[in-house]
């Protein structure tokens, strides 16, 4: 199907063009995108940033294609990925795309280890010794080698934060989202996971987009992305 999700030649890994997002509720609606065009560049370490509300979940989903825009296009590694069927989408999400959520979103009743295997399992043709392989190098990469068995609630929140980057990883996506990574440990550790994320890009070559509040995190993206009402007001670093 979508043969060029990996290598794509093309510098741009995410290119956002016009894009908008009107959420309807009730009379109401929100503009929560207002026209918003942004170009990722491959191996970019880039943080979006801005009050609350101002758009960085809803422009990180549609990235994800979790959420669809209202209006304008989304090119993820040269392909526009408007008009796909949702088999085409749900490939993308397992092939290209690693999410990191700000609640970890991890399985309950799964170990560390099932958690960071799920989704490998949905990949067809895999074999269990190639499965196994990623998920204990996974596990190491972000330090848990000796908590596989351990389930959520028997982990602390940064280790269950690093649980979610090895899931997030361990399809070797090209681009991972993260959406307010940080936002639920305290400063030590939102650091660690932090440096993490930034040895993966820098060691890896992953493309990384996160959201965050933090100043001391945005300190250390490669180019920060400020938003505002919905619209982009600025750009650096
Ligand atoms: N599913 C939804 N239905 C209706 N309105 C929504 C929905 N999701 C987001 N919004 C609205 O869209 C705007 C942007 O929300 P969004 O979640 O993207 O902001 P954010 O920058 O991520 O904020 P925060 O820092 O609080 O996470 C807000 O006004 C919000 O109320
Ligand atoms: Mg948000």
């Amino acid at each position: 199907m979508n043969e060029r999700h990996d290598t794509g030649s093309s510098a741009a890994m995410v290119e956002v063009r016009a894009v908008s997002k009107v959420y309807s509720l009730g009379k109401q609606s929100v503009m929560a995108l207002d026209a918003v065009s942004l170009t990722v560049g491959r191996g970019e370490f880039m943080a979006l940033a801005g009050p609350s509300g101002s758009g960085k979940s809803t422009l990180l989903n549609l990235i994800g294609c979790i959420d669809t825009p209202t209006s304008g296009s989304i090119l993820i590694a040269g392909q526009d990925i408007g008009g796909r069927t949702p088999d085409e989408l749900s490939d993308l999400r397992l092939n290209t795309l690693g999410f990191v959520f700000q609640t970890f979103n991890l399985l309950p009743v799964l170990s560390a280890w099932e958690n960071v295997e799920y989704p490998l399992l949905q990949k067809a043709g895999m074999s269990k010794e190639t499965r196994d392989e990623r998920v204990r190098h996974y596990l190491g990469v972000v330090g848990l080698e000796h908590y596989t068995h351990h389930r959520p609630n028997e982990l602390s929140g940064g280790q269950r934060q690093r649980v979610a980057i090895a899931r997030a990883l361990a399809t070797r996506p090209s681009i991972v989202l993260a959406d307010e990574p940080t936002a639920n440990l305290d400063h030590k550790t939102g650091a660690g996971i932090l440096n993490l994320m930034k040895s993966l890009n820098q060691e890896e070559g992953t493309t990384f987009i996160f959201s965050t509040h933090d100043p001391r995190v945005m300190e250390m993206a490669s180019r920060l992305v400020r938003l505002a009402d919905g619209q982009i007001i600025g750009q650096g670093m």
